[in-house]
């Protein structure tokens, strides 16, 4: 396959940026969409210019790093999938695709097309954690039953990887989905509620202070999300916040 990109290229997170023109050849229908990225920044080395710099770690779809806008739409074409897992069947040769970084305020541009994605760590270390007294002798995990839809649902939410394109798919580049999920896994479980209200609060109000937007309930977020996580956590973050305030 032949391909034209059109690439987001930014020098450091105060210059300007730009789309840029590249073709890409011998791109095969087995390769992910990083691959396809490694054998541009392959020829752009070989003709002596700077490769494109973007995020990736694990290409398993797990560590929520290799975030892109392609062609306008978080993680491409497909669904459920990070861009890691994106294959190129999912284009035909001769097509031009536009390859961007996330655009949120709250997930400014490093370079080309990574983004500081540390606001989501501040949520998390605001709340997003069950605090263990490791003193004494340790008492077995399974010591406290959970009704299994509870434990499925709590899975459900921890499987979320901070990827961030339920921001980039929203309109108002809400984190409410991402925010929402992380308060789930543990309101759903016992050893979660001790901590409920204060976890709710703080992690609420980090993400505000991050410049995150509102929910204004379009879906577009659980939609673009790779790990299906559900518009339900939002509601029951909503009402985990309510409660908590009106405790005061
Ligand atoms: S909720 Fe989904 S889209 Fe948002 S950060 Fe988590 S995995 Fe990514
Ligand atoms: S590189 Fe880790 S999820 Fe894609």
């Amino acid at each position: 396959m032949k391909l034209y990109l059109k690439i987001w290229r930014q020098k450091d997170a105060n210059s300007k940026g730009k789309m840029v023109d590249y073709t890409v050849e011998g791109v095969e229908g087995d390769m992910s969409f990083l691959e396809m990225l490694d054998v541009l920044n392959e020829d752009l080395i070989k003709q002596g210019d700077e490769p494109i710099e973007f995020d990736h770690d694990c290409r398993e779809g797990i560590c929520g790093t290799c975030s892109l806008q392609i062609n306008g739409r978080p993680h491409g074409p497909d669904t459920r999938i990070t861009v890691c897992q994106l294959h190129m069947r999912k284009f035909n040769d001769g097509d031009t695709i536009v390859i961007e970084p996330f655009r949120a305020k709250a997930f400014p541009v490093i370079k080309d097309l990574i983004i500081d994605r540390s606001a989501f760590e501040r949520i998390q270390q605001a709340g997003g954690y069950v605090s263990v007294n490791t003193s004494g002798n340790t008492v077995d995990a399974n010591a406290i039953p959970i009704e299994k839809e509870m434990a499925d649902k709590s899975f459900n939410a921890a499987t979320c990887i901070g990827c961030g394109a339920c921001v980039a798919a929203c309109k108002n580049a809400s984190a409410m989905l991402f925010t929402s999920a992380k308060v789930s896994q543990f309101a759903l479980l016992p050893q979660g509620r001790v901590e409920a209200a204060d976890r709710v609060r703080n992690m609420v109000r980090q993400m505000d202070l991050e410049g995150f937007g509102n929910c204004t309930n379009t879906g577009a977020c659980e939609v673009e999300c790779p790990k299906g996580i559900s518009l339900e956590n939002i509601a029951r973050m909503n009402r985990e916040y309510l409660t908590a305030t009106a405790k005061g």
